[in-house]
């Protein structure tokens, strides 16, 4: 962590400092962000699944992504906290079954060779899902569906690389010809951005978005709109995919121009395992559940 200025640390030692009383009396007692416990607690068998480090990482995350504004920092925290009480994003993550053919457009790759902040990709071929708008009306599984997929993403992330603690994330729309927005989709795309911008700051490196029919150009005008300033300077709009290879060099040669002949299905990590505290907070939602 590099703070620019000594107010900046000030501000970040407050906030941390007010962890434990804001989850107690605003958060009904959930800690969890991405996985990790944020606070060490009292409880002697919780304590060990405390990692100073990367809690230090997320906070950190918060307090830059709000510019070091304390009153708007904790706010933040809260109100993550709680959605995440609400929503489980864990449980979207790792519990539950979602429609197959969502799953087929959402890949995670990990390059160790790639420069930092792009080692860790999210991919989604939404080209696939052009001709499939019945995956929209129901917003809430897809929903699901992508945080789920965010939320397995953040676990390639090593919070405690400083310089390395971002990923990047690939919108593939290939195949998409003639096509309109229709209302359910909008809703759905709109629900998406705003849930990352709000609970995900300071988490994305870039975005790429390929093989964009020219005449789609319009898409982009109408969604940016909906995207805050700093997160739309991430943006790169390639209507050629075969360029992605000159901004991630290690992607598949096939279809985005990278050294790689592995297809992206090849290099897709199926199998992602939840953190060990996460595992902990599943196993005792099923334990309350069945009692
Ligand atoms: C965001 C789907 C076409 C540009 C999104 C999101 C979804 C989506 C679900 C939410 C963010 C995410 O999942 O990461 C689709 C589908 C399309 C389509 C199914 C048609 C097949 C387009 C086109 C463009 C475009 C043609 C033009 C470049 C964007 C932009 C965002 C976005 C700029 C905001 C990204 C962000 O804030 O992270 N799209 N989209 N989309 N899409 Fe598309």
């Amino acid at each position: 962590m590099k703070f620019d200025t000594k107010e900046n640390e000030a501000v970040f030692k407050k906030v941390k400092n007010q962890l434990p009383e804001l989850i107690e009396t605003q958060c009904k007692g959930y800690d969890e962000i991405y996985g990790y416990k944020i606070i060490p607690g009292n409880d002697e068998n919780l304590t060990k699944f405390y990692n100073e480090d990367i809690v230090n990482a997320i906070i950190f995350k918060f307090c830059k992504g709000y510019k070091f504004q304390y009153s708007i920092v904790v706010e933040k925290i809260k109100n993550v906290l709680n959605w995440r009480r609400e929503f489980n994003p864990l449980s979207a993550a790792y519990q539950e079954v979602h429609d197959p053919e969502l799953v087929e457009v959402g890949l995670l790759t990990h390059y160790p060779n790639e420069e930092s902040n792009k080692k860790i990709i999210t991919w989604n071929i939404y080209g696939k899902l052009v001709k499939k708008k019945h995956l929209f009306k129901e917003a809430n599984k897809f929903l699901r569906y992508r945080i789920g997929l965010m939320e397995r993403s953040l676990r390639l992330i090593d919070f405690t690389d400083n310089d390395n603690n971002y990923m990047a994330q690939v919108h593939d729309y290939k195949g998409t010809s003639v096509w309109k927005m229709d209302s359910d989709m909008k809703r759905c795309v709109k629900d998406i951005i705003s849930i990352f911008q709000d609970y995900y700051p300071e988490l994305l490196s870039a975005k790429y978005f390929v093989y964009v029919p020219t005449f789609l150009g319009w898409v982009y005008d109408v969604i940016k709109k909906f995207v805050d300033e700093s997160t739309r300077k991430k943006f790169v709009v390639l209507n050629d995919g075969k360029k992605l290879g000159k901004y991630i060099s290690n992607c598949p040669s096939i279809p985005y121009g990278g050294k790689d002949t592995k297809s992206l299905q090849e290099q897709n990590i199926a199998e992602i395992r939840p953190s060990e505290y996460a595992q902990y907070l599943l196993e005792k939602q099923i334990i309350e559940d069945v009692d």
